[in-house]
């Protein structure tokens, strides 16, 4: 890992032009707020080189926890921007749960806990533990409460933005199915600073948009959401990232002297119900489940190798994920068509783009949750495969939000956080590991 020296200090000069004081801009441009799980990557950046701050990030993200639980996807604080949608848009405060901060009014992959115990792992944050543990416990028990439509201990998701993975071609049947009408006047930001080829097509958009006014004309009301939204989904990669952080929050609680029965109850539902929703045992893949028309979504995604961070895919269908796709190069290895790994979409998805937002681009994010989930199941060519081509992408184009598969090129926003902290994450861990 030497010669990553150099990526290393500009990894971490990114995440200090990016911040903001108590919080890390995701791109410097395109996100000038504070966004959920970008932050908690960022922070787990941070705790490698300035410690004070990675928790000053955390406790910021905090700030816009709802009185319910829920924690937002967004945070603003109050520097203002040509980020749409901006936060009057959300209109939150029709909510009696709103925080005096100003937010978005939905949530996003509960990756905090893991990330936090991570931290914790490494440095002694004990008094920190014991201050955010109040705040983990009540997210995760509005996710087990408000999200949990059937007591699987499975949670829904009711906006594409909820998932981290906006345009991913799992939400296309059902959204196809929503036709806005009324649609508010909006002007889209997002294209003002990347290629419109590389973001969200109109079409989705417009219905990321009209759900959100949708949602707002009911307050934000979660039994409310759950009789009106059209979207209405069990995601694998929110419910496998949900998992593994339940485990970590029992770690957690076990540390600060809390019990640990309630966070058991919904792991152990989780764990018994996981393969009957996910499991297409036909296919051998993991699929996400509409509640709505209560079947699985048929459309291949990375997001099937997700319960591999979970741990909580049996040795037997990880082995049958990787030997079918992750190694087939008409699915997802590099082989003619593609140089780099992961492709987001396996190739034979009739949508599959290479440089689209979350329709084929490798996003290093994901390339790191799979590095965990791949290293745990023993899979280390993988593992070192997915880490090389994740830091060569980094060293030869930049901390881009994502990247092309077919040649590496960088894509999305300039300067990413996110990226910048798994490089850091990806090179202290290796140096760690060999000393
Ligand atoms: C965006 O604005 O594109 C974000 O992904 C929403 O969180």
């Amino acid at each position: 890992m030497e010669h990553y020296t150099e990526l290393l200090t500009k990894a971490i000069s990114t995440l200090r032009q990016n911040d903001s004081g108590i919080f890390t801009k995701p791109g410097p441009r395109q996100y000038p707020h504070q966004w959920n799980w970008d932050s908690a990557l960022i922070a787990l950046g941070l705790s490698h080189f300035d410690l004070p701050r990675a928790l000053t990030e955390i406790r910021a993200l905090l700030t816009g926890q709802w009185r319910d639980g829920m924690l937002p996807h967004v945070v603003y604080h109050d520097k203002p921007s040509d980020y749409f949608p901006n936060p009057e848009f959300w209109q939150i405060k029709n909510s009696p749960d709103a925080p005096e901060v100003a937010t978005s009014g939905i949530t996003q992959p509960p990756v905090l806990a893991s990330i936090i115990r991570q931290i914790h792992r490494r440095a002694p944050i004990r008094d920190f533990v014991d201050e955010v543990y109040p705040h983990l416990l009540r997210w995760h028990r509005w996710l087990h409460t408000a999200r949990d439509a059937d007591g699987s201990g499975l949670v829904y998701i009711i906006h594409p933005w909820e998932s981290g993975t906006d345009d991913s071609p799992r939400w296309l049947e059902v959204m196809s199915k929503i036709t806005p009408h009324d649609l508010p006047v909006f002007q889209r930001g997002d294209t003002k600073h990347v290629a419109a080829e590389e973001r969200p097509f109109r079409e989705d958009y417009e219905r990321f948009i009209y759900l959100i006014d949708i949602f707002r004309r009911y307050n934000y009301e979660p039994s409310r959401l759950l009789a009106q939204s059209p979207f209405l989904i069990q995601d694998v990669l929110f419910n496998s990232v949900l998992f593994r952080a339940n485990e970590d929050l029992r770690a957690l609680a076990l540390e600060v002297g809390e019990s640990t029965a309630e966070v058991d109850d919904w792991l152990e539902r989780m764990r018994a119900n996981f393969d009957e929703h996910f499991w297409d045992s036909q296919r051998g893949l993991y699929l996400d489940y509409d509640l709505r028309t209560g079947r699985r979504i048929p459309v291949n995604t990375a997001m099937t190798f997700l319960p591999l961070y979970a741990g909580i895919a049996s040795q037997e269908k990880a082995a049958r994920l990787i030997k079918t796709y992750w190694l087939n190069p008409d699915e997802y290895s590099p082989g003619t068509r593609l140089h780099y790994a992961i492709t987001s979409v396996s190739q034979k998805e009739p949508t599959w783009e290479s440089r689209r937002y979350w329709r084929g681009p490798i996003w290093i994010n994901l390339n790191w949750l799979l590095i965990i989930g791949l290293r745990s199941y023993g899979y280390d060519d993988l593992v070192e495969q997915l880490e090389q081509h994740s830091l060569e992408l980094m060293q030869r184009w930049g901390f881009r939000e994502y990247y092309d598969p077919q040649d590496g090129s960088g894509c999305g926003s300039l300067d990413f956080s996110w990226s910048a902290a798994v490089a850091i994450e990806m090179i202290e861990n290796n140096v760690a590991r060999r000393r």
